[in-house]
Formats: C-alpha cells, sequence, structure tokens
C-alpha cells in the first residue's frame, strides 16, 4: 500500500516519515514537497536510499503536478503535512499562506477523490492546528466541537482547509480524518519556531527575544507523541472524525524560555542565571492569542494514545540534538534565513 506524506521535508513530517519508514517496512511512502525554505531533504538523508521510500519535488498548489503524482503513485493513505506553517510569516506576507494552505489542500482533496477515495483502506489524513479554535482565558480546554474562530491569516488558512476536508467528506463521501494539534517541539525543527530559535540564540549567548511580557500560554507536545498520535488515527480512528491532540503540558513562553536557559546551561557548563539575564522583551505579535490548551480526552478514549515524553525530558534530547548536528543548522542558516531574522527581529526590542 501507498501512503503519501505532503511536506515530509518539513519539521513533522521528517520526523513521522524518519519513523515510519523503518517501522513500516510494508507501506511505500512518497514523499511530496515542494521544498520551501522550510523543508530540508537532508533531514530525510537516512532513509534517502530505503526501498519503500520515494521524493517527488512537487508544489501542491500545482494542481496538474498533483494529479501527476497521484496518477504516478496511486496512494490509498494521505498524510497531508505540507503548509506554511509560521504564524509571523503570515502576517508579513499571507499569499503563500492562501495558495499552499487553502488551494494545495484543495488540489490534494480532488486528486484523492478522483484516484483513490473509493479504494479498500483509503483514508484522506488532514493534519491541523490549534490555533483554528482562536484564543482562551485563562481556563477552559479546546475541545472538538469548540468553535472555530482563528486570529492570524496561518490559523485562517489552516480553518479554511479544516472546512474543505469536511465539506469534501460531506458532500463527496471522502473517507477523512482531521487531527488539531498544539504546538510541537523536537529535533529538525526550522530556527524560526520559539525553542530552535531560543535553543540557538542562548548557545550563541545573544538576546532571548521574548514576545510582549512572555505570559502567552501554549501547549506544548513532543513531534514523536504527535507521529503517533496520526497513526493511533490512522490505525484506529472512526472516518470522519477529528481527533484534538494534546500534551497537557501548558506552559507561559516565559516558563519555556526560562526552561531553555536551564538545559542549555547544564548541557554546555554555562551559568543558567547569565543566560537568562539575555531575554529581551520586544514588541508583542498583532492579534497574538493569549491561550491554548487541548483536551485530549477524545483521542485518548477512542485511539488509545496518550503522550509518553515529558517536557524536561523531550527538551532534553531537543538541545542536544541541536548539540550534536551543527552541519543541519549551518544548512538552513541560510541568507534567505538570515534576511528574515534580520527583517523580523531587528528594530522590535523594547530594552
Ligand atoms: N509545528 C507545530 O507546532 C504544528 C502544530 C500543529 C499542527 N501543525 C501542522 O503540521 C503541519 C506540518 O508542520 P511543520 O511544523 O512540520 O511545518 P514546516 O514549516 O516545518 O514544514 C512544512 C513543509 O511543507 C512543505 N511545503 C510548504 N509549501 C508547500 C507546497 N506548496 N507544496 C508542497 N510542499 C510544501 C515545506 O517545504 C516543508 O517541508 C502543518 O500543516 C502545520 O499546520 C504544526
Amino acid at each position: 500500500m501507498v501512503v503519501l506524506v505532503t511536506g515530509g521535508a518539513g519539521f513533522i513530517g521528517s520526523n513521522f516519515l524518519l519513523r515510519s519508514v523503518v517501522a513500516r517496512p510494508d507501506l511505500t511512502f512518497v514523499n511530496v514537497d515542494a521544498l520551501t525554505y522550510a523543508g530540508n531533504p537532508y533531514s530525510l538523508e537516512a532513509i534517502a536510499e530505503a526501498p519503500n521510500y520515494r521524493f517527488e519535488h512537487v508544489d501542491i498548489t500545482d494542481r496538474a503536478a498533483v494529479d501527476q503524482v497521484f496518477d504516478k503513485h496511486d496512494p490509498t493513505v494521505v498524510v497531508h503535512l505540507a503548509a506554511e506553517s509560521h504564524v509571523d510569516r503570515s502576517i508579513a506576507s499571507p499569499d503563500a499562506f492562501i495558495r499552499t494552505n487553502i488551494n494545495g489542500t484543495f488540489h490534494l482533496l480532488e486528486a484523492f477523490r478522483g484516484h483513490s477515495a473509493g479504494k479498500e483502506g483509503a483514508r484522506f489524513h488532514h493534519v491541523s492546528t490549534d490555533e483554528v479554535y482562536g484564543s482562551l482565558g485563562p481556563t477552559g480546554l479546546f475541545r472538538e466541537d469548540t468553535p472555530y474562530d482563528p486570529s492570524s491569516p496561518y490559523s485562517a488558512s489552516k480553518a479554511a482547509s479544516d472546512h474543505l476536508v469536511r465539506a469534501h467528506a460531506r458532500t463527496f463521501g471522502v473517507p477523512v480524518t482531521i487531527t488539531n494539534c498544539s504546538n510541537n517541539y523536537g529535533a529538525r525543527q526550522f530556527p524560526e519556531k520559539l525553542i530552535p530559535l531560543m535553543v540557538l540564540k542562548a548557545l550563541a549567548e545573544e538576546p532571548l527575544p521574548v514576545y510582549g511580557t512572555g505570559e502567552n500560554v501554549r501547549d506544548w507536545l513532543h513531534v514523536d507523541d504527535h507521529c503517533e498520535a496520526i497513526w493511533a488515527v490512522l490505525d484506529r480512528g472512526k472516518v470522519g472524525e477529528t481527533y484534538n491532540v494534546g500534551g497537557r503540558c501548558e506552559l507561559t513562553n516565559l516558563d519555556v524560555v526560562h526552561q531553555i536557559c536551564d538545559v542549555v546551561a547544564a548541557e554546555t557548563q554555562r551559568d543558567s542565571d547569565a543566560l537568562r539575564k539575555l531575554i529581551t522583551f520586544v514588541r508583542d505579535r498583532p492579534g497574538h492569542d493569549l491561550r491554548y490548551a487541548i483536551d485530549a480526552s477524545k483521542i485518548e478514549r477512542e485511539c488509545g494514545w496518550t503522550p509518553s515524553v515529558s517536557f524536561t525530558e523531550g527538551l532534553r534530547q531537543t538541545v542536544r540534538w541541536y548539540l550534536e548536528n551543527p552541519e543541519w543548522i549551518a544548512r538552513v542558516r541560510s541568507g534567505e534565513y538570515r534576511r528574515w531574522l534580520a527583517e523580523h527581529y531587528d528594530g522590535r526590542h523594547s530594552a
């Protein structure tokens, strides 16, 4: 059986493929990725020559190219991870988010409907985010029936893609499942996101830019636990259903940065207080949601999934991974990456 994974060169996709290609040799995995700034084929070197792995350099905004990939590989299952995924980029430049997250998802759904939907075991699994639900106050949890209320162009584009997936299920009978997951962290995450950004800045002893007062709360889940949640839904989830995925690990951004300082200090024999002094509070992100928190009881109950990596252990593993993989870091630190960071953070320091 062929499993077509979109966005397999990105953070979650590469971790998903590295685990799955080895653990499921009976399945053939086709990675469809446009290799945007966030796609890093170097992450996949360990499986590049595996007999059950193929790579297709295809942009999902190109409808004809998507159809050709379906004709060529005849997939039964799609795991759709390809997306523009960074909220700050969606504020600076939303167009690509509309094209990839909405139009790209639509092209995949149409190709799947035409080629795969009638096959035995067919499934279109859409990977989405808890950000579609908007912001919580100090209490409460996002449930699968929480109304959508996205705040950023990123979350609005993901919300639109979720609606398209459900519409294809209801209107055309396409067998779909959706997971809405909280913030992931772990190895191979592009260093524009909070945890790798802070780890690399702490290692370089550079200022650690925290938005606003650092009080925004996120739920954190190790990427390996997210990958297992996707398999739990593919193996045991009910067609047509949505499952929220979270780590029962709510932390303020400032807590996260403090813990990063502690782990980096412990792993590199530095002084944690000196690293904490590098924290600088910068002008807040517009429309910054205060708090996300997930009720994951449905996936736990129906699919037998629970997170297994504690934040303390996961963060230690993540810091070690960045310490042990300087070549990976050097490769993603391209001119484009440096331009983005300079453009985005320079001049925003309030202190
Ligand atoms: N990272 C998180 O914390 C998180 C949490 C919940 C949900 N998600 C969702 O999981 C998915 C993967 O997230 P990620 O963090 O791995 O993202 P990422 O930005 O690290 O990777 C995205 C991948 O998609 C590819 N891609 C982008 N546009 C494409 C296009 N037009 N055609 C083909 N490929 C394209 C990129 O090259 C890259 O390999 C996304 O749908 C995201 O919304 C992420």
